[in-house]
């Protein structure tokens, strides 16, 4: 593989899409498992790959270089539940209402692919709505299964869906939030749409939207599990390529801006509006052009080289610095900046399961909430500003009593 040199793109690999050649424009370096939290007892069979990132020549669709298998990131353990933001948990019920409005038959059949602990279709079970999630990782999957919701412990993919579509008829929606960007094996996830899908159905998926993540520089959007940073004109492109067609698109505030495609059988519906729109915008703005790309890494640089300096600077004059929300893209920024509890001292996170062990790579402990404001920090740093409304406004006494809030997208400043 050829690292850019004099800001030229080098062709290190193939696209997982259309099989182009992707020009690597971004290398975050060596970085653990995003969502791998640590024993002390884990610290030495850590696992590590690259995280550099690309775009196809051919289809312009912007991915990882690295693949890592999917076993080692989705599994028993895995420790993300999607319930734990109360914005998220709304944005989930206003969604199953919308796609069980919208859907062709009158007795819909709902798919979920990622339904995690069921924060989406438990919605759909109230609606009295036949569903069916689809959900590898066995610790949340069984959440949703002790709410009575119908979950199959499996990865989508052709044969799974196969299997459903025989024994349980076609699927009028299929639905998946934070997932199919998540999946490099497309072709794969596209037979099983093919097999499952019924003539009028709808595959909808949201995902980070790559205009959202150049315009911001949220670098930390970039890890392992985000695979593919979808724009309008690469999910159209491959839309075509397995037989669907991209026929709306809708531009999504959570998770740091995100965009939602709506895909059918190719010639079943007529596309808005808004996806000749956002096309075109993406085309003006010059989304994927080699300038573009190359110009977001250069921010990337640039914002690190601003934490970094003002952690140091901060931890020079005796204050004390916290992280908050241990999420997956916190793993990036502290491995790719080099921030280890020397500069943060701990990170106070919700959820159980990343209590009491150590962040992925950079190794810093992490608190449950509780440990916040036993007393409270000089600086915060926050690590999930996804969630920054919300949890500003949980934290308010913080602020209140003098403490700030260190935010590094888009760009290094105190609030
Ligand atoms: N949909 C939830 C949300 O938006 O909060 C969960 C998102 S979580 C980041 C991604 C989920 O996709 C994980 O729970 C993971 O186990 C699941 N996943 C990964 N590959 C999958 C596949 N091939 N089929 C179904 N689920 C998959
Ligand atoms: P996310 O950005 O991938 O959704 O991850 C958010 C992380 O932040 C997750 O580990 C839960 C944590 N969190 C809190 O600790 N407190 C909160 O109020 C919220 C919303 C999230
Ligand atoms: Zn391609």
């Amino acid at each position: 593989m050829t690292e850019p040199a004099n800001g030229d793109l080098a062709t290190v690999s193939r696209c997982r899409v259309c099989g182009g050649p992707l020009n690597q424009f971004l290398d975050l370096g060596r970085q653990p498992l995003s969502d791998a939290f640590l024993t002390p007892g884990d610290v030495a069979d850590e696992y590590f790959y690259r995280l550099a990132v690309g775009c196809c020549a051919s289809c312009t669709m912007v991915q990882l270089v690295e693949e890592v298998p999917r076993e080692r990131m989705f599994h028993e353990g895995y420790p993300y539940h999607s319930s734990g933001s109360s914005v998220m948990r709304e944005h989930f019920a206003r969604t199953a209402r919308d796609l069980v409005r919208s859907a062709a038959s009158d007795d819909p059949f709902v798919v979920e692919i990622g339904c995690n602990d069921g924060v989406m279709l438990s919605t759909v079970r109230d609606l009295g709505v036949r569903h069916l999630g689809f959900e590898p990782s066995g610790g949340v999957a069984r959440i949703a299964q002790a709410g009575g919701i119908r979950v199959r412990v499996d990865f989508f993919e052709a044969s799974t869906a196969a299997e459903v579509r025989a024994e349980e008829g076609p699927a009028d929606v299929i639905y998946a939030a934070n997932t199919l960007c998540h999946i490099p094996y497309v072709e794969s996830i596209m037979k099983g749409v093919d097999a499952l899908l019924a003539p009028d159905g709808v595959l909808v998926f949201e995902d980070p939207y790559l205009g959202d993540i150049i315009s911001k520089t949220s670098f930390d959007q970039i890890y392992d599990e985000h695979f593919f940073f979808f724009s309008a004109g690469s999910v159209a492109a491959m839309a075509r390529r397995f037989g669907l067609e991209l026929v709306d698109v809708q531009h999504l505030p959570v998770h740091g801006g995100e965009v939602r495609y709506t895909l059918a059988r190719a010639g079943a519906r007529t596309p808005s509006d808004a996806v000749a729109e956002l096309i075109e915008r993406e085309e003006a703005a010059r989304l994927t052009d080699p300038a573009t790309l190359l110009g977001f890494a250069s921010g990337v640089a640039r914002i690190r080289d601003d934490l970094t300096t003002l952690l140091r600077e901060l931890r020079a004059q005796g204050k004390t610095v916290v992280g908050y929300g241990a999420t997956a893209k916190s793993a990036t920024v502290t491995n790719f900046c080099g921030i280890g509890p020397d500069l943060v001292s701990y990170v106070c996170d919700s959820t159980p399961a990343k209590q009491g062990r150590l962040t992925p790579g950079a190794h810093i402990p992490v608190l449950p909430p509780e440990a916040f404001s036993t007393p409270y920090p000089d600086y915060a740093l926050l690590f999930a500003w996804n969630h920054a409304e919300e949890i500003m406004a949980k934290e308010r006494e913080f602020h209140d009593n003098g403490g700030r809030w260190v935010l590094y997208v888009p760009d290094v400043r105190i609030v």
